[in-house]
């Protein structure tokens, strides 16, 4: 295989705009990396998705996005696409593809109490993928989940500018507090690309004796090694996003994805 042109683009993918959490820290070690962006608005929110539906649509609008853009690399930017299809895209895809998984394994390192949270999509919750973290990773912790789907909707509404419904933080806090051990819990996980987004707010519903872990660091860390020797452009040329659409969801403002070094908006 030839070496990636230094314009090759790294392609993030997420249902919407909670891959912007892991595309921030990449920029961060990769300043001028060609970015695209590209949020399955269409089939937002993945959390409500069986998993049979997002095993077929994920690989296959993967597929027409790497035709399209030939990036050197993707990263699924979706804890609940990637717990679910990753690999079905590995399969299907000849490039090299990061994803994002429930960071269960640090917390389990740093918990004090031996009780964790995870705080993911519905879909994220169920799936076995996280029951082999937790047995892989947290043997003879507690780990107790909560799906909120208020919290995705939530962090889409921050980004456009607009209030967040502070039930909607109460809500998600006390779907983990209020499990039996609940009370105990002293690290949570944020398990959904869209979450910390939230960070401050749901750190304020926690309260200061309990640490928010996710796992975007690591994610631009793996990045960077893969992409370790490459080349790249000399200066940052400004990102592109693309949305998929539906009639009653259309693509944010720009002034949305400015911060995140995204200059121009497509749709597909
Ligand atoms: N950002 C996604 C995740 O990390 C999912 C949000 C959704 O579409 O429900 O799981």
């Amino acid at each position: 295989m030839h070496p990636p042109a230094p314009d090759a683009p790294i392609l993030f993918f997420d249902s919407g705009l909670g891959g912007l959490t892991v595309l921030g820290p990449t920029r961060a070690l990769l300043p001028t990396a060609p970015i695209v962006y590209a949020a399955d608005y269409a089939g937002l929110p993945y959390g409500k998705k069986s998993d049979e539906e997002l095993a077929a649509r994920v690989p296959a609008l993967l597929g027409r996005l790497v035709e399209r853009y030939q990036p050197r690399l993707a990263v699924i930017a979706c804890n609940t696409a990637s717990t679910i299809a990753l690999g079905h895209v590995r399969a299907a895809l000849d490039l090299p593809i990061v994803g994002t998984v429930p960071a269960i394994k640090p917390a389990a390192e740093m918990t004090k109490s031996g009780v964790i949270g995870v705080l993911g999509t519905e879909a994220t919750v169920r799936q076995p993928y996280v029951d082999d973290l937790s047995a892989r990773f947290a043997g003879g912790k507690t780990v107790l989940r909560h799906g909120s789907p208020g919290l995705v909707t939530g962090a889409e509404a921050k980004l456009r500018g607009e209030a967040i419904d502070p039930e909607v933080i109460a809500r998600a806090v006390a779907g983990l507090r209020d499990q039996p051990g609940g009370e105990a819990i002293d690290v949570v996980v944020l398990a959904c690309t869209h979450f910390p987004l939230l960070k401050d707010e749901l750190q304020a519903g926690f309260g200061p004796g309990v640490a928010l872990i996710d796992g975007a660091e690591g994610i631009a860390r793996r990045i960077a090694h893969l992409t370790e020797g490459q080349r790249w452009p000399a200066t940052a040329a400004p990102g592109i996003a693309v949305f998929t659409c539906s009639d009653d969801r259309l693509p944010p403002p720009l002034a949305a994805l400015a911060p995140y070094g995204i200059g121009s908006i497509e749709t597909i």
